[in-house]
């Protein structure tokens, strides 16, 4: 074994105990023919596909095996780094300005959800409250930012933050309270992105634009 596989099985180890550490680390090299010490593109995805089938027989806990799957990401991408590997950015600031940067955004957010190690339908949540405040910025405001990022404090997870410096809402409480009724009675608006996520604050008000903060976090 080269230093890859041994640092990949330490990570393992502490997941599953050395023995089917090192199960997992032989059998996703062998399963997707690609040698730890000579990652490339290809390879690094294929890897990973085997390793995540790994944790998935082994680590039963949602959130332990996310924080593998990341210690696993990390030490891979070093490896693949230089010759340019598809890992997901981090962090990322989507442009809002018109439809197709409503479909960047939320794609960016399930990417970045996926390499976490969130289960799909929890994708789909992170995805759908994206979309709901970057059509608001699209419709009410004209531009604006959607910032999506990997956050570790208050508790691992993803935020979305969604600014713009438009008219800011009026009449936020109602519209929280689920007594509004929107105009166009499509989607899930604003109280929608709210039940999708674990945290959900807006800071708005004329001439101060508006800020809302969404977080998902890995252990609910
Ligand atoms: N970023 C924003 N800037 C200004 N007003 C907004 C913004 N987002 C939402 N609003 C206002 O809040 C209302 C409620 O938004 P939302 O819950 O998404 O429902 P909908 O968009 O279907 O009306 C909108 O109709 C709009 O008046
Ligand atoms: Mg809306």
């Amino acid at each position: 074994m080269d230093d890859v596989s041994d640092r990949a099985v330490d990570i393992l180890t502490e997941y599953v105990g050395s023995i089917f550490a090192k199960c997992i680390v032989k059998l996703s090299s062998r399963r997707s023919g690609c040698s730890f010490d000579a990652i490339d593109r290809q390879g690094y995805e294929r890897l990973l596909t085997e390793l995540e089938a790994g944790m998935r027989n082994y680590i039963t806990d949602d959130h332990r095996r996310g924080e593998c799957r990341e210690k696993l990401v990390a030490l891979l991408r070093v490896r693949v780094g230089a010759k340019g590997a598809t890992a997901v950015p981090r962090a990322t600031v989507v442009d809002i300005a018109e439809e197709a940067d409503i479909v960047r955004a939320r794609s960016a957010g399930k990417s970045l959800a996926a390499s976490m190690g969130f289960p799909v339908a929890v994708q789909i949540r992170v995805a759908t409250a994206i979309s709901e405040l970057a059509r608001n910025i699209v419709q009410y405001v004209g531009k604006g930012v959607i910032e999506i990022r990997a956050i570790t404090t208050p508790q691992a997870g993803i935020e979305v933050v969604a600014v713009d410096d438009g008219p800011g809402i009026g009449n936020l409480d109602t519209i929280l309270d689920g007594g509004y009724q929107s105009k166009s009675g499509m989607g899930l608006g604003l109280l929608g992105a709210k039940r999708l996520m674990d945290h959900f604050d807006v800071a708005t008000g004329p001439g101060r634009g508006t800020r809302v903060t969404l977080r998902k976090f890995a252990d609910h």
